[in-house]
């Protein structure tokens, strides 16, 4: 066996065993195999596909790089859940404390801002104070005192795939199902999380624009997840226009709080109540669909969701003086709307264009180095198929960088359609897959 061996019979369209898989992966990471070498493999992955053994066998050999955490000691099922990514998706904010208050464990491990998609961790760092970099020891400790902990991910768990991500990120191989499958699954299942509810978005602000690709995406990543014993089931959920009404950090916590208080916009608690509801399915399959869901509303509406996060936030070193009272949040220095210049209803959002311009002002990472800031952003006034008049305001950005106010305005008019006749829009949820 040798490198040259298994990226020639993976160029040819062979199917390579698990031993040559692990042996290449390994090799890469005591770097008896070079960089050039892995690049050409995932070339010849992305070209030629993996079938679902050798994505499992990757899989595989990317969790035995690194570290597994052993929840074993926490009695019930460990429900963590992951969405493809999207723009104002803020569900896990609200989600995690919801379900960790009906007394499951909720191990969630979360990523940064990637393009124009936000990141949990950016915005729970919007919070004074709060850490997401706990060492695998106090995430156990915060998990068991808490039933939830919110951290990103480390150094020793799965690091084949931080550095094969790094190597995919340059040379056109993200966007390829085998890889995503065996990267995000490696790390959900390194994690301890024996069960995994999944949001796989489709639409103009998903990694997936169509739903045929979120749909073997999601039957991917469940297929591993079966294979390694865990419970998964996936929502195929729109991402045709941003969840929520809110785009940026600290804008996402604050439209997070007022879900926690039991309001916030429709579609934001409607997709967060349907995920929150499989979670705990997952964890109590004795109980209905009706009576999960009555579970899940009741601890929104109650407090007790909105009482979990604030002792997390604690817990985790954020200040929770900023959640009781936001509005002493400090604010942008420039604040712009974006008018309507004819009546009509919106038909349309590019929700990838509205992502990148929340990014360019200030609201993301064009650079892996960049910092955020995490006031700015932007707030929907309208969304799609909503009636407009003349002069109405359909949104506003919030920067302090002056001079992208007016290319950001521009940017975000013509990412919105505004037509005489309204459409019929897509479902928000549009099926599970099991
Ligand atoms: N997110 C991941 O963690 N990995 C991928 O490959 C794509 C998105």
């Amino acid at each position: 066996m040798s490198p040259y061996e298994i990226i020639s019979r993976k160029r040819d369209g062979k199917i390579l065993n698990e031993s040559e898989i692990q042996y290449f992966i390994q090799g890469f990471m005591n770097e008896s195999i070079a960089e050039y070498q892995m690049t050409a493999l995932l070339m010849a992955i992305y070209l030629r596909g993996m079938t679902a053994d050798e994505t499992i066998a990757l899989t595989r050999a990317y969790i035995a790089s690194g570290i597994s955490i052993d929840l074993d000691d926490l009695e019930g099922l460990k429900v963590d859940k992951h969405s493809t990514g999207g723009v104002g998706d803020k569900v896990s904010i609200i989600l995690a404390p919801l379900v960790a208050s009906l007394g499951i464990y909720v191990p969630m491990m979360s990523g940064r801002g990637l393009g124009h998609s936000g990141g949990t961790l950016d915005k729970l760092e919007s919070i004074p104070g709060f850490r997401t970099n706990l060492s695998l020891e106090e995430f156990h400790r915060v998990l068991r005192k808490h039933h939830l902990a919110l951290i990103g991910q480390t150094a020793e768990l799965v690091p084949a795939d931080k550095r094969i991500y790094a190597l995919r990120d340059v040379t056109a191989t993200v966007d390829c199902i085998p890889l995503i499958c065996a990267s995000i699954m490696s790390k959900k299942i390194a994690e301890g999380a024996n069960g995994l509810v999944l949001d796989v978005k489709y639409g103009s602000g998903a990694f997936m624009k169509r739903v045929e690709d979120a749909e073997a995406l999601a039957k991917g990543l469940i297929n591993i997840g079966s294979a390694f014993g865990q419970k998964v089931i996936a929502s195929i959920t729109s991402m045709e226009q941003p969840l929520g009404n809110k785009i940026g950090n600290w804008l996402e916590i604050e439209e997070s709080l007022d879900c926690l208080n039991g309001g916030g916009p429709k579609d934001l608690r409607g997709v967060t109540l349907n995920l929150a509801m499989h979670m705990v399915k997952i964890a109590r399959p004795e109980l209905s669909r009706e009576d999960a869901m009555r579970l899940c509303v009741e601890a929104l509406d109650s407090g007790a969701a909105m009482q979990h996060f604030l002792e997390i936030t604690e817990t985790q070193g954020g200040d929770i003086a900023v959640l009781q009272n936001p509005s002493a949040y400090p604010t942008s220095t420039h604040t712009s709307i974006l008018k309507a210049e004819r009546d009509g209803y919106i038909t349309s959002m590019n929700t990838y264009e509205i992502g990148m311009t929340s990014v360019g002002i200030g609201a993301g990472r064009l650079k892996a180095d960049d910092t955020i800031d995490p006031k700015a952003g932007i707030i929907l006034h309208k969304k799609c198929g909503d009636t407009v008049k003349t002069g109405d305001s359909i949104l506003e950005i919030r920067t302090d960088i002056a001079d992208r106010v007016q290319p950001a305005l521009k940017r975000l008019k013509d990412a919105i359609t505004l037509a005489d006749e309204p459409i019929s829009q897509p479902a928000l949820i549009l099926k599970e897959i099991a």
